[in-house]
């Protein structure tokens, strides 16, 4: 079968990372959506760099849970096409080679001048210089509010040609991917959603799993043999 899965933050969550939206989704005092905006960056670019800084390192200390595991198995079985709004590594730690990270990643920065990329070093500062250009001018590489998200011709692509749609952990509140189901369900594609609770595009799934990420998607995976 050809599975697109797309996962949210609620994956990572029994894994100890912070969802966004949760009652834990601010960080010392300031709303997520006031430090991941590049006008954010442009005004306080030192806070901005201390936010991923400090999600980098719990990050590296979270350890991937079943429901990651029980993706990596689901591409044994299955066509899989992962795409992922979180920017931790947990999918690739889990075993999934081959991640679609639609939102940036944690480990990976990249210059506002040159437009180079790299591997992002663990603590991040403005005074860092490009490796490429040498200016002064870098930043994490995750797309913010505004930003176009990454990957998306191929991600619309694999919608297109999906035999299932699965979305975890996700509250369906940010677009381009709170669209995923609408999209794939218009094009025949049957829809699946698993998640703790409500989410804000729950009728767009055909079918909904409600519980936590760790104990409903190693069964659903199961289920697909
Ligand atoms: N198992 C399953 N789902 C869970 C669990 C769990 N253990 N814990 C929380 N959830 C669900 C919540 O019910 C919620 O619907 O995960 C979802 C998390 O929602 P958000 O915090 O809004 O995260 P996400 O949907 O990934 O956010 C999308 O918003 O801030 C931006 O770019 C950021 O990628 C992020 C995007
Ligand atoms: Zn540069």
């Amino acid at each position: 079968m050809r599975i697109v899965v797309l996962t949210g933050a609620g994956i990572s969550a029994e894994s100890g990372l912070a969802t966004f939206r949760g009652p834990d989704g601010l960080w010392e005092g300031h709303r997520v959506e006031d430090v991941a905006t590049p006008e954010a960056f442009e005004r306080d670019p030192e806070l901005v760099h201390e936010f991923y800084n400090q999600r980098r390192a719990k990050a590296t200390q979270a350890q991937p849970n079943a429901a990651h595991f029980a993706l990596a198995q689901l591409a044994q079985n299955h066509e899989l096409t992962l795409v992922t709004q979180n920017v931790d590594d947990l999918h690739e730690r889990a075993g999934n080679r081959h991640v679609i990270h639609m939102h940036g990643a944690l480990d990976r920065a990249t210059c506002t001048v040159c437009r180079w990329d790299w591997q992002a070093p663990a603590v991040m500062h403005t005074s860092d210089h490009c490796p490429h250009c040498g200016s002064q001018t870098t930043r994490p590489d995750i797309v913010w509010f505004g930003e176009i998200p990454k990957h998306m011709r191929e991600i619309w692509d694999a919608l297109d040609e999906a035999d299932l749609f699965a979305a975890i952990g996700t509250s369906g509140q940010v677009y381009p991917a709170a669209g995923f189901a609408q999209h794939a369900a218009r094009a025949g594609v049957r829809c699946v959603e698993l998640n703790l609770a409500d989410s804000a595009n729950g009728r767009d799934f055909a079918q909904r799993i409600i519980g936590p990420a760790s104990q409903t998607v190693p069964e659903w995976v199961a289920s697909l043999g």
